[in-house]
């Protein structure tokens, strides 16, 4: 039986596999067996697929139809929070002199190394349930608030029940390198990453990808190679924060080493650029971290010049505090110049390969998962042109309404 048809909607958009923008007016989707089965006009879709016949119907009218958002960069659990920051660099403090004082990821890291287990699953329900209210179908979500093996495993587990337990499919990554901790030496960190958090990480199956922080101050190239090396050794993929602050050769390391994504890429280059095209790393762009330290937005259309799709991710964290892809979406448009179907693209379809999700998840081509937003605008143009407010209104996951 058919589980879902969406009719009568004022627009179906959907990029394709290749990242063009399909659009369809009057149009409808159905699932079936929690697969999208038929795109196209309400008139032929619902030629096969009646609506009165399916387990649940959607009038559209007036509104957009869109692949679920995926967010591929989030740091979603963790304890307490770090609003006091966020005046103190309104007033003028700087992000990396904060982390150097001991603030800033030490300081999320001491709360999250008191938190239970059950707190942190707890905690990352509630971020999973806004995700999913803006839209969110599919999120990555990264250790790397422990920075000691108990705790990195601890995360890796609360992010395990906590996927179990709601209808956002979870992608996790292990992020030992996320930062150095006080009790240790950068050398001597990067030794306890590879020597002692990977193989318990990956002898418990608890991540899908390994990530790092290249960056001044934290992990150099060098470290940031040993780790990513380490990682897929022990079975995990690739994929690395780089470029933010300083251009210190992150990108050119993703490429060599084949990541799948390359994060943040403030500072890359035209060079830098073509080497991730060349090597297939999917570039992932984080305006709200822009947004958050009310800095310069990474530069999108040098990635659009080179012909190198990106994804745009939400970068969740106690620094980046939106979990929102819709504002995302608003950002990449206002901040980075991007269009509203480059910015639907990053969201969707890209965003899909930033983690390995090649299945059709992005899309509402056939076959592709059933996973779909429904919003209260007449076209996806008008989801970033009216901004800051909920367009998201209904939310399908595996053909089932699991937000309205
Ligand atoms: O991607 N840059 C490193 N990690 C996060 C920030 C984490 C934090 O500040 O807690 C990021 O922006
Ligand atoms: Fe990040």
């Amino acid at each position: 039986m058919t589980d879902l048809v969406v009719y009568d909607a004022s627009q179906v958009a959907t990029p394709t596999d290749d990242g063009e923008m399909v659009t369809v007016q009057d149009g409808a989707v159905a699932i079936e067996d929690g697969v999208v089965t038929a795109i196209g006009s309400t008139e032929s879709v619902t030629r096969n697929y009646p609506p009165e016949d399916a387990m649940n119907a959607i009038d559209a009218a007036g509104k957009t139809v869109l692949p679920g958002f995926v967010d591929p960069h989030t740091h979603a659990v963790f304890a307490g929070d770090r609003a006091d920051e966020y005046t103190a660099k309104l007033e003028g403090a700087d992000y990396q002199d904060i982390l150097a004082e001991g603030g800033g990821i030490l300081r999320t890291v001491r709360a999250t190394r008191d938190a239970s287990r059950d707190q942190l699953v707890e905690n990352l329900l509630v971020q999973l349930d806004v995700m999913l209210a803006h839209g969110t179908t599919t999120a990555e979500v990264k250790s790397g608030y422990g920075l000691d093996v108990e705790t990195e495993v601890k995360m890796l587990e609360a992010i395990d029940e906590a996927a179990d337990r709601h209808p956002v499919d979870v992608v996790p990554t292990f992020m030992g390198a996320h930062a150095v901790p006080e009790d240790a030496d950068t050398d001597e960190y990067v030794d306890r990453v590879v020597e002692e958090q990977l193989p318990v990480v990956a002898k418990n199956d608890l991540a899908e990808f390994c990530d790092v922080f290249c960056e001044a101050g934290v992990f150099s190239v060098e470290h940031s190679r040993k780790v990513l090396e380490a990682g897929r050794e022990h079975g995990l993929t690739p994929k690395i924060h780089a470029d933010e602050f300083e251009r210190l050769g992150g990108s050119q390391l993703a490429a060599d080493i084949e990541a799948t994504s390359a994060d943040h890429l403030l500072q890359s280059t035209e060079a830098d650029i073509t080497a991730l095209g060349e090597a297939n790393v999917t570039p992932v762009l984080l305006p709200g971290t822009a947004f958050s330290l009310a800095t310069d937005y990474a530069d999108a259309s040098a990635f659009e010049a080179a012909d190198v799709p990106v994804a745009i991710a939400t970068d969740f964290n106690p620094n980046c505090y939106s979990q929102s892809m819709e504002f995302t979406i608003d950002l990449a448009c206002n901040g980075m110049r991007m269009t509203p179907a480059a910015a639907v693209r990053g969201a969707t379809v890209t965003a899909a390969k930033a983690i390995d999700r090649t299945d059709g998840t992005g899309t509402l081509q056939e076959g592709a998962p059933g996973d779909l937003v429904v919003a209260d605008v007449p076209d996806y143009q008008h989801l970033p042109y009216n901004f800051g407010v909920q367009n998201v209104q209904t939310v399908v996951k595996h053909g089932e309404v699991v937000h309205r």
